[in-house]
C-alpha cells in the first residue's frame, strides 16, 4: 500500500532499526527494489531526486509507474514515494500534488532562518495533503544529482530549531558524504546520539554507500531510523552489466543488458535490508 513514511518511521525509531531508502532511476530499479522488499516483508521508502523524476519523465510518471508495479506485482508491504532533495517549496509542491507520498525539502543551503521558512512553508502544504516531511540542516559533502556541497556537522540548537517548524523526520547532516569516501567516513556519532536525546522525531541519515556496518550498527544505536542508500545500488548493478557486456559484446537486446545488473542488484538491496534491521 501507498503510505507515507510517520508510522513507518516510528515504528523504527521505537523498535531501533532503520527504515532503507533505496533510490529509483527507471522501471528496472523500482521493480527490482518491490521485489526484493515483498520477499523480506519490509515496508520501503522509495528515494526519487529531481534528476531521476526528469529523467523518467515527470513526477507523474514515477507515481503512475510506482503505483502500477505494486499492483501488477501484489506488493503488500507498505511503500512510500519520496521526494530526496527537493529544492524549493514549488517542486515539493508539484511532487505532492502528483500523488509523493513524502517529501523532503532540502534548504540546508541556506541561513538557518530562510531553511526554517522555506521548511515551514512546505510542511504546512504537506501535511494538508497526508504528506511526511523531512528536512536537512548542515551540510552533507559529495556529490549527488551533479550538485556538490562541503561536510558541516548540524549543531543540536539548529536541529530544535528546525524540529519546530513540524517536519516528521530530521537529516542532520554530521559526517556523511553522497557517493562515495575518500578515506574512512567519520560521522559524529556522540552529536547523533544527543540530538536523538532532545528530538522526538525520528533522524536520517544520508549518504549510507561506503559506511562500514559496525558504523551503520552503531548510527542505528545512536538513533538512525532510516538510512539512504544509491551509489551501492548503481555500483553492484554497474559491476554485473559491465561483466555481461564484455562476455556477451554481441547482445544487445536491453531487456537482457539492463536485466543482467537485477540478480546483483537484489542481492545488494537483501544485505542492506538485513543490516538495517538487525536480522
Ligand atoms: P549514497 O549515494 O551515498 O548512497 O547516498 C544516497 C543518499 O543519501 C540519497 O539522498
Amino acid at each position: 500500500m501507498l503510505v507515507n513514511s510517520i508510522n513507518m518511521l516510528q515504528k523504527a525509531k521505537n523498535e531501533k532499526y532503520a527504515i532503507p531508502q533505496f533510490n529509483i532511476n527507471n522501471l528496472e530499479w523500482t521493480r527490482y527494489i518491490l521485489e526484493e522488499c515483498e520477499k523480506n516483508k519490509v515496508p520501503v521508502i522509495l528515494g526519487v531526486s529531481e534528476g531521476a523524476a526528469k529523467y523518467m519523465g515527470g513526477f507523474f510518471v514515477v507515481t503512475s509507474l510506482v503505483d502500477a508495479l505494486i499492483k501488477e506485482l501484489n506488493i503488500t508491504v507498505d511503500v512510500c514515494i519520496h521526494l530526496d532533495h527537493g529544492s524549493s517549496f514549488e517542486v515539493c509542491k508539484k511532487a505532492i500534488d502528483s500523488g509523493f507520498t513524502s517529501v523532503m525539502i532540502d534548504a540546508s543551503k541556506y541561513p538557518l532562518e530562510d531553511n526554517i521558512k522555506i521548511t515551514k512553508e512546505v510542511v504546512d502544504y504537506a501535511h494538508q495533503n497526508n504528506v511526511s516531511v523531512e528536512a536537512e540542516v548542515g551540510h552533507i559533502g559529495g556529490e549527488e544529482d551533479g550538485v556538490s556541497s562541503d561536510v558541516y556537522h548540524a549543531t543540536l540548537e539548529e536541529c530544535i530549531a528546525l524540529a519546530k517548524t513540524g517536519i516528521d523526520s530530521i537529516a542532520p547532516a554530521l559526517g556523511s558524504v553522497h557517493g562515495l569516501y575518500k578515506g574512512l567516513p567519520n560521522l559524529n556519532f556522540e552529536r547523533m546520539a544527543l540530538i536523538n536525546q532532545e528530538l522526538n522525531i525520528p533522524l536520517v541519515l544520508h549518504g549510507g554507500t561506503g559506511i562500514p556496518d559496525s558504523d551503520i550498527k552503531k548510527a542505528i544505536e545512536c538513533g538512525i531510523s532510516k538510512i539512504n542508500i544509491n551509489t551501492e545500488l548503481q555500483i553492484a548493478w554497474h559491476d554485473a552489466v559491465l561483466l555481461f557486456v564484455k562476455e556477451n559484446d554481441k547482445v544487445y537486446d536491453p531487456r537482457k543488458v539492463i536485466g543482467s545488473g537485477q540478480e546483483n542488484m537484489k542481492k545488494a538491496i537483501s544485505s542492506k535490508i538485513n543490516l538495517f534491521l538487525n536480522r
